[in-house]
């Protein structure tokens, strides 16, 4: 008996991971030993709800990279940055974390069979992101300071002592990151007109821009996007351009002063004719909410800016614009943050009965 394939059965490839998918865009060599969980290849998801509110009869998507496999897109940089520093022969690797950089690293430091050594500002890393860190099994420092003062003394340790820095001023992340520009590409068929980021450190919107303009060198994309950096308004010093010395969101992955990436950043905005822009913590809470409840897909606090600033420059959205924000890390690492969204929903205590039952759905009366 033949068996016939029905049109309906496609292929489904296998995924090797960022490096070998963009290995000629990256700045590995044969000799490079590839550490990946075979992280990349997140979905783009349209948003129609949301395309909805801003009206004009734009495309809105997501770029949800709260898929990788630790959860976050650190992990497209992580890959990079690991296997270099395992190719130079490193033992260790340190870095500064508001919680998604220390988990990614433990990961792939693990993987490796590198050390990983995480400092994290105490008290103000979501809860899913140190348990990662710990299980994977790094040493986790919690200081007593912010992270623009975790990051200062992880310059200082590894300068001092053969420890190899994996914080995004290591070259290797953001050549790594820049891939999800190029994933971007490939989905729509070109660079978007718009691109909005939660903006923290600075290293992720270099990253992607420089992803776009390498594509456009290589005439994979025709157009570049107008980057839209959204910060968190008690941490926005892009947005003032002044150091914010004690920053403060409940979108703790971004709570920054004085990120590392300032001038790329700067020149990033400057060179896509893109703005950076604050946005609250309530603006941040009520995107976060409309994309959990309205468009199904839950992401991290920090995360949900990039819509948040989106619906805030609502106005300034060209009529037809195709815009993909960026969703950097899944809602699962800060449960707390929504088990603290007010929700007349929850219905706890109820006795096993189903008239009760019944009637607390609204079946009976
Ligand atoms: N979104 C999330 C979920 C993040 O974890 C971060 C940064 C950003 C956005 C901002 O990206 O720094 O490249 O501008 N998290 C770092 C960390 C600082 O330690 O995990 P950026």
């Amino acid at each position: 008996m033949t068996l016939t394939l029905t049109p309906f059965q496609t292929k489904v490839e296998y995924w090797p991971g960022l490096i070998e998918t963009y290995r000629r865009y990256l700045p590995v060599t044969d000799k490079t030993p590839v550490v990946t969980l075979h992280e990349g290849n997140t979905p783009l998801i349209p948003l129609p709800t949301i395309s909805a509110l801003i009206g004009k009869q734009v495309e809105v998507f997501v770029k949800y990279d709260g898929l990788n496999p630790t959860g976050s897109f650190k992990d497209r940089g992580m890959t990079l940055a690991v296997s270099k520093a395992k190719e130079s022969g490193s033992n260790a690797v340190i870095c500064a974390s508001t919680g998604n950089t220390s988990a990614s690293a433990a990961a792939y430091a693990r993987r490796a069979g590198l050390k990983a050594f995480v400092i994290i500002p105490d008290g103000y890393v979501a809860m899913g992101k140190l348990a990662q860190a710990l299980l994977y099994g790094a040493e986790v420092l919690a200081i007593q300071g912010n992270f623009d003062q975790a990051l200062e003394i992880v310059r200082q340790v590894s300068e001092n002592y053969p420890v190899t820095l994996v914080n995004s001023v290591n070259p290797y992340r953001l050549e790594g990151q820049k891939t999800a520009a190029f994933e971007v590409v490939d989905a729509l068929g070109d660079a978007p007109d718009w691109l909005c980021i939660p903006v923290g450190n600075a290293g992720n919107i270099t990253a992607y821009w420089r992803g776009f303009c390498q594509y456009q060198q290589e005439q994979r994309c025709t157009r570049l996007p107008r980057m839209m950096g959204f910060q968190a308004a008690g941490a926005a010093p892009l947005v003032h351009d002044a150091i914010v010395e004690k920053p403060d969101t409940l979108a703790t992955a971004i709570r920054i002063g004085n990120p590392a990436n300032w001038e790329k950043a700067i020149a990033v905005q400057q060179a896509s004719q893109g703005q950076f822009m604050a946005v609250t913590d309530q603006e941040i809470l009520a995107a976060y909410r409309l994309l959990a409840a309205d468009e199904g897909i839950f992401c991290e606090p920090a995360s949900a800016a990039s819509v948040a600033g989106l619906l805030k420059a609502k106005a300034e959205v060209p009529a037809g614009a195709t815009i993909v924000c960026v969703l950097t890390g899944n809602g699962l690492k800060d449960p707390e943050i929504a088990l603290q969204q007010k929700t007349e929903q929850f219905h706890q205590g109820i006795a096993p009965d189903l008239d009760l039952i019944a009637q607390t759905m609204g079946l009976a009366p």
